[in-house]
């Protein structure tokens, strides 16, 4: 049970008290230690039990309650203590969180509130290694500079790397809804899609969640995107940031295979990403592009989180040189990955990935390394010393030099 959190309740009221216990029954990375229906035995259960959270549901007695948050508090200071209330009065909120209360949520409680509060308390990821230092999971979304840069190669070859360390869990959501292709990548059938989510999104928890991804042999689960095309996204970007909520929750590891369109949709998994990797190639439409892209996401305050990733490096003599792609795009490039057509072609018509079918390739080793260092921040050059292990240097001017002499 050492990934898992620990949890007792007191709710005096049955009816609270069984739908809180429903709602925590769904989630494989909570356990429910103990319950009780009188706030006067509380004190005693969570000193036996020692839970690392105590849920407080305040609605049957709120001074008793407020008084066993100060109690709990002074028994057993390393328990989280939250607090259920269906009242939204500022002065009960702000005395509960006076006595001691790490968070005050809503009755009747939501999974994604319950879900949100886990990890800000850095909790949803239970005592798991492997994912974000002091947080439960890494979520990267993957945007490209054009179309077929490279992303979604990127996005399954970078999650098998990361499923391969048995302390990780890893999930890929294509969230490319019209043309996506991770399921070809990965030579998955998916009984279901990103669309069963959406429309069973009211009444969602861990299992139906865990349901809808399909695993890959290489351990890396698949949400994929809906088998027709619409008109309409299927999720909202509300019902996204649930859904990552959630899986947050089980997974050190969340990559988003966005669409090329910069949709609302796509925004929000950006919103909700703590990086951006954005895949340009050393070419002018491209280079424009990063420009253009990174203009926008200044805009919507997500330019901090971008990292950008320059894909097949060694294309062709007539690329864009890396210094003169530096001056024109005015950021550093986070990391190279070299041109390797035949693993990469080789790897997608056979729906292997390229741990697995070129363990050894120069692509295999340069998102090995890009894993390392979303992982470790490790910007160590490799040994091999193979294209993609070195980081550039600091841009040095502006937008225009592009179009000078090479
Ligand atoms: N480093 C690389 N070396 C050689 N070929 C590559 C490399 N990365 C990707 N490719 C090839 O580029 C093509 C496009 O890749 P991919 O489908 O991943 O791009 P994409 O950005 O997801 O495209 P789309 O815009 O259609 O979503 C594929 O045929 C893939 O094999
Ligand atoms: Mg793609």
């Amino acid at each position: 049970m050492s990934s898992v959190v620990r949890l007792a309740i007191v709710d005096p009221s049955d009816g609270t008290r069984n739908s809180v216990k429903n709602l925590l029954l769904g989630i494989d990375s909570v356990w429910l230690e103990a319950e009780c229906s009188r706030y006067e035995f509380f004190a005693d259960l969570i000193s036996q039990t020692k839970p690392d959270i105590a849920l407080i549901s305040l609605d049957a007695d709120q001074a008793k309650g407020l008084a066993l948050i100060v109690q709990i508090n002074q028994l057993l200071p390393s328990c989280h203590i939250l607090v259920l209330s269906r009242s939204t009065e500022g002065s009960l909120i702000l005395q509960a969180i006076r006595n001691g209360a790490k968070e005050f949520l809503n009755a009747p409680l939501r999974l994604d509130d319950f879900m949100a509060a886990l990890d800000r308390l850095q909790l949803s990821g239970g005592g798991r290694k492997g994912g974000k230092s002091g947080s439960g999971s890494k979520v990267v979304t993957v945007v490209g500079a054009s179309g077929g840069v490279g992303c979604t190669s990127l996005a399954i070859n970078l999650a098998c790397i990361e499923a391969q360390n048995k302390d990780n869990s890893v999930a890929v959501i294509d969230l490319d809804l019209g043309l996506g292709d991770a399921d070809v990548w990965l030579d998955i059938i998916p009984d279901y899609t990103i669309q069963d989510v959406a429309d069973n999104i009211t009444r969602l928890d861990y299992s139906l969640l865990k349901r809808s991804l399909t695993q890959h042999a290489s351990g890396a689960f698949l949400l994929p995107r809906p088998v027709q095309m619409d008109d309409h996204p299927p999720i909202t970007p509300d019902q996204l940031q649930r859904v990552v909520a959630l899986l947050k929750a089980t997974f050190t590891h969340l990559i988003i295979d966005v669409s090329k369109s910069f949709s609302p949709l796509d925004i929000a998994a950006m919103q909700v990403s703590d990086m951006v990797l954005m895949v340009t190639q050393l070419d002018l439409p491209c280079l424009r592009n990063v420009v253009r892209v990174m203009q926008f996401l200044e805009e919507r305050e997500l330019a901090s989180k971008v990292k950008v990733l320059v894909n097949r490096i060694g294309l062709e003599d007539s690329q864009i040189s890396l210094n003169k792609a530096l001056d024109t795009i005015g950021r550093e490039v986070f990391w190279q990955i070299p041109n390797d057509y035949a693993s990469m072609i080789e790897s997608r018509n056979n729906g292997v990935p390229l741990i697995e079918q070129a363990p050894k390739s120069k692509a295999t080793k340069a998102i090995e390394h890009l894993a390392n260092l979303i992982d470790h921040g490790d910007h160590t050059t490799s040994s091999s010393g193979e294209a993609g292990a070195v980081p550039a240097e600091k841009p040095k001017r502006g937008l225009f030099s592009i179009f000078g002499k090479k």
